[in-house]
């Protein structure tokens, strides 16, 4: 089992091997033992999938030597690609992201000649009755998904052609979920969905929305801290906000993706805000949280994006001081509304050289933000040893930000209370503070 691309394939992998093994089949480390080996790939960008051919061509070999075993892709390329992986002749088994109950039988059906391809999406499908097998090591911190798809269009986006139309889980079985990782000893929980601030159930019950789920969420257990991501501008609700504010183990971090600073490539984007909407926003969730980390998405080049639009992305980032971005090239994807509308036309060397800029502003706004938390004192969860000094703990702020220190007779999955002594722009190098 391989898995590429976010977090929510992350999670769907801990899925999947659910129904593996509840159909006798087992984990293996050694993909030279492996009989059947599933890809679960990813398609948002470019690069993503072409990391993926050529690992294809890795279980070609595999193939060659060893009769019988069954290549698998699974996931967002094999929803976008469907039977066109089937052409590489290596390739036994396509599945999308909502048939994979349906995996061990398709597997049993597989012959030299018939290899099986299911690539439907669901209306209803959530998984919610399967309890993920976690993959994660740590056993500390473990992530929930509470609803499938999106609803969106933003125009530069393949998410809902691949992952289908949004839906939302049952709350009762994510509270489930919740309390069994609380009872096996998890102490950090993230709420996954492509847009969580759209959660909406309905039931004979009544209604439950995201911050109805997270204050659900927050009542799991007092030593559980609960996140969640991602969140959309154009619709993290007050009520979410407060409903934040009011619960101490609900994290005070907000992935808030931006995408662009200039409401001209917001529009064409179809992100559904303005710069100035935004900017209201960040101000909201400060003034009702200060200290509330704010991490967001952005994207560099996209279609006609002119050297002051790209101004503008700057001029953004500055106004808001991100803790942190992930920050990517625009790289076209067929079928989206803007391969279709819009000619992919900032050249690559310019995508580049804007990326690198806005790169390097993070970096240092980054390091800004972390410059003031020198000083203060953070409440941290231990989630893993230092990568780089084995005697000292990591573990991350209430905010989302990396602490390192040393803190004998604590361990992993312990609470720590830690004084920032200095940092970089991608830690907090700590101590455990004196009463
Ligand atoms: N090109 C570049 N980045 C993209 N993203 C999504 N689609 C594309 C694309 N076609 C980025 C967005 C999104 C993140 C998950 O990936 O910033 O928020
Ligand atoms: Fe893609 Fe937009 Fe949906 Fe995010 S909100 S998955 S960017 S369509």
């Amino acid at each position: 089992m391989e898995t590429y691309g976010c977090q929510m394939n992350v999670n769907d992998s801990e899925v999947i091997l659910r129904i593996m093994q509840d159909a006798g089949y087992a984990l293996t480390d050694d993909i030279g033992q492996a009989s059947v080996i599933l890809a679960n790939t990813c398609s948002i960008r470019d690069n993503a999938e072409q990391r993926i051919w050529g690992r294809i061509e890795q279980f070609r070999l595999h193939k060659r030597r060893r009769q019988g075993i069954v290549i698998g892709i699974v996931g967002c390329m094999a929803e976008r690609l469907k039977d066109r992986l089937l052409e590489s002749h290596t390739v036994d088994l396509v599945a999308g992201p909502d048939t994979y109950r349906r995996l061990p039988e398709m597997i049993r059906a597989i012959t030299p000649d018939h290899p099986q391809i299911d690539v439907l999406l669901s209306r209803d499908e959530t998984y919610a009755d399967i309890s993920p097998v976690r993959m994660d090591r740590n056993g500390v911190s473990a992530f929930i998904s509470i609803m499938r798809g999106c609803n969106n269009a933003c125009s530069y986006c393949v998410v809902p052609y691949t992952r289908g139309a949004e839906r939302s889980r049952d709350p009762q079985s994510i509270l489930r979920e919740a309390h069994e990782l609380a009872d096996n000893g998890y102490r950090e929980i993230t709420l996954l969905g492509q847009n969580v601030d759209s959660y909406l159930w309905r039931d004979a019950d009544g209604e439950v929305d995201f911050a109805g789920l997270l204050e659900m969420a927050a009542g799991v257990s007092p030593d559980v801290r609960i996140r969640f991501s991602t969140s959309h501008p154009k619709d993290i609700s007050d009520a979410v906000i407060g409903t934040m504010a009011a619960h101490d183990n609900i994290c005070r971090h907000i992935h808030l993706p931006v995408q662009s600073g200039s409401n001209a490539m917001l529009e064409k984007m179809r992100r559904k805000y303005t710069r100035e909407w935004y900017l209201e926003r960040v101000e909201k969730i400060r003034s009702v949280m200060p200290g509330c980390g704010i991490s967001t998405d952005i994207i560099a080049g996209f279609c006609g994006e002119t050297e002051q639009d790209h101004r503008d992305t700057l001029d953004l980032m500055e106004k808001v001081g991100f803790d942190s971005a992930f920050m990517f090239q625009y790289s076209e994807r067929p079928g989206t509304l803007a391969a279709r509308n819009y000619p992919d036309d900032v050249p690559p060397d310019v995508k580049t050289a804007r990326l690198n800029e806005i790169i390097a502003l993070q970096n240092r706004l980054s390091l800004e933000s972390n410059r003031k938390d020198v000083g203060k004192r953070f409440r941290v969860l231990i989630d893993g040893i230092s990568k780089r000094n084995g005697d000292e703990f990591c573990g991350r702020t209430s905010s989302n930000k990396v602490c390192v220190f040393s803190a004998p007779g604590y361990g992993i999955g312990d609470y720590a209370e830690v004084e920032v002594v200095s940092c970089t722009s991608a830690t907090l190098l700590s101590e455990l503070a004196r009463d």
